[in-house]
């Protein structure tokens, strides 16, 4: 993709969020902030047969951070939770073309940190060890 197209992706995303508002019965919420501007987002999830059967998020930010958590939805959405863990940041950077400034790019991985932090608490509560997702972000 030609940076052209990166941009018209990340706009349609933000114009047109996926995956935005609330999720009823949810079986995992989290929510995180960017430190550098104290924007917002809630990521609520459900779990079916170990998977993401369902993913909202919620909040608010810049247009990088809403677009991000649109896309993060939309790839997260069916997968296993373990898959949805390993999901690197690299991968989240790539939608925007792979180069971000390091402010931006704590706009871009604002939603990652959420989702991880979501899912591995989840799963905290099933005994699995908490902690161990961390090691992407
Ligand atoms: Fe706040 Fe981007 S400026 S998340």
């Amino acid at each position: 993709m030609d940076r052209k197209a990166y941009i018209e992706e990340v706009m349609d995303h933000c114009k047109h969020p996926r995956n935005r508002g609330s999720l009823a019965n949810a079986d995992f919420c989290a929510q995180d902030a960017n430190p550098l501007c104290g924007d917002e987002i809630k990521i609520c999830g459900k779990v079916q047969g170990g998977r993401l059967a369902e993913i909202k998020f919620d909040g608010h930010g810049c247009a990088i951070c809403i677009a991000a958590s649109s896309m993060l939805t939309e790839s997260a959405k069916g997968k296993s939770l373990k898959s949805a863990l390993g999901i690197k940041r690299e991968a989240v950077l790539a939608d925007f073309g792979g180069k971000m400034s390091p402010v931006r790019t704590k706009c871009a991985l604002l939603a990652l940190k959420t989702l991880k932090i979501g899912i591995c608490g989840f799963l905290g509560e099933k005994g699995v060890k908490k902690g161990k997702m961390y090691e992407s972000l």
